[in-house]
């Protein structure tokens, strides 16, 4: 009752001096109905009819609805910080966990999608991030059939730290010692259980290794702009989101086609990761999670530099493709 009625009426109504007048004598019942009536007729009928579109509309504030704008990759460049950041924005709204539809879990149908999706309401944009659909072959055709003018948020960074991200966070998940040097992994002789084929390399690097694999861009994107045009994808510099923050961010909500909100005000650097956490209002702050911003292993020089040579025509091949150019070096 009170979700619909404004409390002013209803107290109105249950403590007019009519409904008092429950407790008198017979005599007064007459009058009493008379009153009721006058209530329902001239208050609560106009009532109901004139607060019907308010109540309609407030339904709709509350809908979970479908993603416009997907991040879809890269894992390990920044997605986590990025979609934590957009969240500062009160127009964004965004599920915390992955949600994996268009790649794991899409069996599961549209409706299980929509669930997924926090509430929203006139003027948000709704979207959701899931790193692993930038590799997967599935998701670019199942987005598109779904929405076709789907907004698709790249974060993209040097791919050589993204793969000493990658291999830092593979090698936590693996019992201490099991897990071969970086070095081996990237230009060596991988390990013997390794599924990857550590004989045939390309220009002295092991590119069919994951780690090193993910970050020849150019190779997955051309698979997502056989179903997008260039125009509806926004590529995130996933080192300037380190550096600064508020700049990337904002060039996000842009995109969104939202009034940029989050600003240089809204972060601080962490003086022990040095990784920007944001700052809350009552000055407490929130910085990501344990998981993200672990130290790297040292590698070895030559092996960064062979690398970084491995990486130089596959990224010119990734500028060439967006159009754009990003300083890594
Ligand atoms: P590392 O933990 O290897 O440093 P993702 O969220 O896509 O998995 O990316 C994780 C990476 O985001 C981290 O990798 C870290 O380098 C980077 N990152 C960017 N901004 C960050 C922030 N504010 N706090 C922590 N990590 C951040």
């Amino acid at each position: 009752c009170f979700r619909y009625f404004p409390l002013p009426i209803v107290l109105d109504i249950l403590s007019s001096s009519h409904y008092i007048d429950v407790t008198l004598p017979s005599g007064s019942l007459s009058s009493f109905l008379l009153t009721m009536r006058f209530h329902l007729i001239f208050l609560f009928i106009p009532y109901l009819v004139l607060s019907l579109p308010i109540r309609t509309t407030s339904k709709r504030n509350n809908e979970r609805k479908l993603p416009e704008a997907i991040i879809i990759g890269v894992k390990k460049a920044g997605t986590r910080a990025l979609l934590e950041f957009l969240r500062l924005n009160p127009h964004i709204k965004a599920p915390g966990p992955e949600v994996h539809f268009f790649d794991k879990n899409f069996e599961k149908g549209l409706d299980w999608y929509r669930s997924q999706m926090p509430e929203s309401g006139d003027g948000d944009v709704t979207i959701e991030k899931s790193p692993s659909y930038f590799i997967s072959k599935t998701a670019p055709s199942r987005i598109k059939e779904i929405n076709p003018n789907m907004k698709l948020i790249v974060v993209l960074r040097d791919p050589v730290t993204r793969a000493i991200s990658d291999y830092t966070q593979a090698s936590s998940k693996r019992r201490l010692g099991q897990m071969p040097s970086f070095e081996r992994m990237a230009v060596g002789d991988c390990a013997p259980w390794s599924k990857v084929n550590c004989s045939v390399k390309i220009r002295g690097v092991n590119s069919g290794w994951g780690a090193v694999r993910i970050g020849q861009y150019h190779k997955y994107l051309q698979r997502w702009l056989k179903e997008f045009p260039l125009a509806q994808f926004h590529f995130v510099d996933g080192q300037k989101l380190i550096d600064e923050p508020a700049e990337e961010v904002k060039k996000v909500e842009e995109f969104l086609g939202l009034k940029p909100v989050v600003s240089p005000a809204d972060f601080e650097l962490d003086s022990v990761k040095k990784f920007p956490c944001i700052k809350n209002p009552d000055e407490t702050h929130h910085c990501l999670g344990k998981t993200k911003g672990r130290p790297h292993p040292k590698v070895d020089e030559p092996v960064l530099k062979r690398l970084k040579r491995f990486y130089e025509p596959e990224n010119d091949r990734l500028f060439a493709l967006i159009h754009q150019k990003f300083q890594w070096n």
